[in-house]
Order: C-alpha cells, then sequence, then structure tokens
C-alpha cells in the first residue's frame, strides 16, 4: 500500500548559541524574518506538503513556541474590539483548524539523532518528515512538497540536499551519491567532515523523510561528532539496509542558524513582502547610491 507523509517533527530544543544573546531568554526558532518567525515558516511549508501533524520536541525556555500556535484568546478579543480585522484574520491564520500541535520534551540537548528518536512514541510505523527551522527554503513549491512528490513515487527515505563550498563541509553531514533510476541514491554519509576529508561537496541540508526503520537505528547510535547522538549516523546504518535517496530541491536556502544567512533571508524576504518591498528596495537604492 503507498504510504503518506502526514507528520513532521521539529527539532527546536536548540540552544542557538550562535545568536546570543539574542536567543538568552527567547528561542531562536522565534527569531522573525519580516514579520513571521523561522518556525512558522517551517510549520507552512509543512502545510503545504499535505503534513497535518506537526510534532515539535521542545526544551526549556521554548514555551513561547506552543503560544505561537495556541489560540490567543485576548489578543484576538483586543484585536475584534479595535476593529482591526486584518491582524485577527493574520492571528487566527497561523495555523488551520485541521492541524494539529504534538510537544515533546526533550529534557537533555543529546543531538539531532536523540531529539528525532523522541518523536517515536507519536510517529508510530509510519515514515514521517524532519524540518529544521533553521534552515529556511524559498521554494514554489516548497523543499517538503517536492521531497513528498519523490516519496509517492519512491517510498523511501529521502535527503534535502545541496552542493556547499568546499571549505564549508564541516558544518553539514555530507553525502556520497550514485545515479539510481530516476533519483541519486545516498551510498555513504559522515557529519561534519574536514574538507579534505570529504566524499563530496553534498550536503545535507535540514529537511528529511525518514522510514519508521531509522528510530531501531537511532537506538544503537553511539554519540558521534561533537559527543551528540547523531542523526547523520542513524541514517548511515539506515543506507546499509534500505534505500535513502537525495533531492537536490529547487529552491533558495539560507542558513538562518548564521548570522550572515539570517542577514540575507531577512533582506530578500523583505524585498518580496507586500507592505515594505517597494520603501525597503528605494532604500537600498539609495544607500547603495549614497544619498541616504
Ligand atoms: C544538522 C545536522 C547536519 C545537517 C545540518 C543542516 O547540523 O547534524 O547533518 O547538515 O543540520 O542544517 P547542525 O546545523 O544542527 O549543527
Amino acid at each position: 500500500m503507498q504510504k503518506r507523509i502526514t507528520k513532521a517533527v521539529f527539532p527546536v530544543a536548540g540552544m542557538g548559541t550562535r545568536f546570543l544573546p539574542a536567543t538568552k531568554a527567547s528561542p531562536k526558532e522565534m527569531l522573525p524574518v519580516v514579520d513571521k518567525p523561522l518556525i512558522q515558516y517551517a510549520v507552512e511549508e509543512a502545510l503545504e506538503a499535505g503534513i497535518t501533524e506537526l510534532i515539535f520536541i521542545t526544551g526549556r525556555n521554548k514555551r513561547s513556541i506552543e503560544d505561537h500556535f495556541d489560540k490567543a484568546y485576548e489578543l484576538e478579543t483586543e484585536l475584534e474590539l479595535r476593529n482591526k480585522q486584518k491582524l485577527l484574520d493574520t492571528v487566527q491564520g497561523i495555523l488551520p483548524r485541521s492541524a494539529s500541535c504534538i510537544y515533546i520534551r526533550q529534557t537533555e540537548a543529546l543531538g539531532l539523532g536523540h531529539a528525532v528518536l523522541c518523536a517515536r512514541p507519536v510517529v508510530g510505523r509510519e515514515p514521517f518528515a524532519v524540518i529544521l527551522a533553521d534552515d529556511l527554503i524559498d521554494g514554489a513549491p516548497g523543499a517538503m512538497q517536492q521531497m513528498v512528490d519523490v516519496f509517492a513515487e519512491s517510498q523511501s527515505s529521502i535527503l534535502g540536499v545541496e552542493h556547499v563550498a568546499p571549505q564549508e563541509t564541516g558544518s553539514y553531514g555530507i553525502v556520497q551519491v550514485t545515479p539510481h533510476a530516476q533519483w541519486q541514491q545516498v551510498t555513504s554519509i559522515v557529519e561534519k567532515p574536514k574538507p579534505e576529508e570529504a566524499p563530496s561537496t553534498l550536503a545535507v541540508v535540514g529537511r528529511y523523510i525518514l522510514t519508521a526503520n531509522i528510530f531501531d537505528k537511532l537506538q544503537h547510535v553511539l554519540p558521534g561528532a561533537g559527543g551528540e547522538i547523531q542523526l547523520t549516523d542513524g541514517i548511515a546504518a539506515l543506507l546499509r539496509e534500505e534505500t535513502v535517496l537525495a533531492h537536490p530541491f529547487h529552491g533558495q536556502r539560507y542558513d538562518c542558524g548564521s548570522k550572515l544567512g539570517y542577514l540575507k533571508a531577512t533582506v530578500d524576504y523583505a524585498l518580496k513582502h507586500p507592505e515594505v518591498a517597494a520603501d525597503f528596495s528605494a532604500w537600498l537604492a539609495s544607500q547603495a547610491r549614497g544619498t541616504n
């Protein structure tokens, strides 16, 4: 029987040290790009791909993520009283009624693989998506929709990939691939290799579709790079037993876990935002001419 992807896991327990002090008391996933927090972009990408169960792996200091996707009675009443219908629609439209949110606390920061393993009781035996909100991807259709389309045909695990500069391999899971029918099959994967040890420059970005067999693998993974239980090591074990594909997605990715990537995203999204695009673009042009 053809399986469908209805569940997405959002690991959001990370400390966000690269954005301190901004992330001292609030989650990095709540950093806004123009007017929406990163986690909302990630959730919208999942919803667009037909996913309806949103599983957040949270930790301390992450309450505002739950609040963001919850009903805000006071705010909504206030907006209604003041006749701010457009804002009310914006607030109420964050999540459709068909979607449900499930929150699981990851009590110890043991790594991305461990975070994904925390979702096991909710995911069960179904294939599922993993989305890392730091990797903001502007794509039409969205990267997860593209991967769900590949899954509909392949019924196998899929990793979202893109080429990175050779000196950047130490920041990513890096894969080696070989052609397989109309797709690329992953033959090996290694977490954060030094450039001279990297099998390629094809990096896994924060988009995964995984079969539930990943849980059995993650349960046996020992701490790897950085002393953490790495999702990459679980995938390395998985691909010895079943097909794992790489999907070079179409779209622009912004590494919003880094200040530079976050700034680039902010500028590009502002230049497309209906409310500010024209004025912002004019201001940028005048800055470039040195007239402001
Ligand atoms: C994680 C994964 C890595 C992947 C990256 C994508 O690393 O461990 O394999 O390439 O996300 O953003 P992190 O960025 O959490 O260090």
